[in-house]
């Protein structure tokens, strides 16, 4: 499984691709409105810290207007993947841009039949919202393991399923045992991945009975 960051924060980016666990970075018109920062600045910068694939969202919605934002942003660093809305005139821009080589994620998916068409029209991504169904009451995870069914019966299928809107690890373990291909986490959620009070327990025993012998691995004999 890729993991991906959902923030445009260069430094929480930075922070977390010194981990060496970083696959690629996800934003959004309104994560980028949160750093209040130029966006073509920040994108060719995030572009710089992480090689993996950097969405970077379209905010026009007519075709012609995509295609136009697609194009600018894809010739900022060839690790871009234009972010295009999941809607006729998203799909048709996904269509051509994925026609001339450059990387697609389609996004604010929330039903299998729009994933369909996502990997109809070329997309390396599909990103459903999982958060934002379970926040109306609906199945998100639920609608991942549809999506990995459905692409798992076409060869040509080729688009990744990129679990999105995700707002807490275990939506990470569930997408694991679905087999997504990607999940985009918030950086909280990340570092809490890490976390286990047993980790903790234990860490702190060994240390406690380490400490009782008086020894140093590094202080030699
Ligand atoms: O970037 C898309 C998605 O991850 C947004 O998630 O938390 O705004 O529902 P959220």
């Amino acid at each position: 499984m890729k993991f991906f960051v959902d923030t445009a924060d260069i430094a929480e980016i930075t922070e977390l691709a010194e981990t060496g666990l970083l696959d690629g970075v996800t934003t959004n018109p309104s994560l980028v409105a949160k750093t209040g920062k130029d966006f073509v600045t920040t994108v060719k910068e995030i572009c710089r810290i992480v090689k993996g694939p950097v969405s970077a969202e379209v905010t026009a919605t007519d075709h012609a207007g995509m295609l136009a934002e697609g194009r600018k942003l894809a010739g900022i660093a060839t690790n871009v993947a234009v972010k295009v809305p999941l809607t006729m005139d998203g799909l048709k821009t996904c269509k051509a841009l994925s026609d001339d080589g450059i990387m697609v994620n389609v996004t604010l998916c929330f039903s299998p039949a729009q994933a369909i068409l996502a990997a109809k029209a070329g997309a390396a991504f599909v990103s459903p919202f999982v958060g934002r169904l379970d926040d109306i009451g609906q199945d998100g995870m639920g609608l991942i393991a549809d999506i990995v069914q459905i692409y798992n019966n076409y060869s040509d299928f080729q688009t990744e399923v990129l679990v999105a809107s995700i707002r807490h690890p275990m939506h990470v373990v569930e997408a694991g045992k679905l087999g997504a291909d990607v999940c985009t986490v918030p950086p909280a959620v990340l570092k809490a991945l890490v976390k286990h009070p047993l980790t903790d327990k234990g860490l702190d025993a060994f240390l406690a009975d380490w400490k009782k012998t008086g020894q140093s691995i590094l202080g030699g004999t």
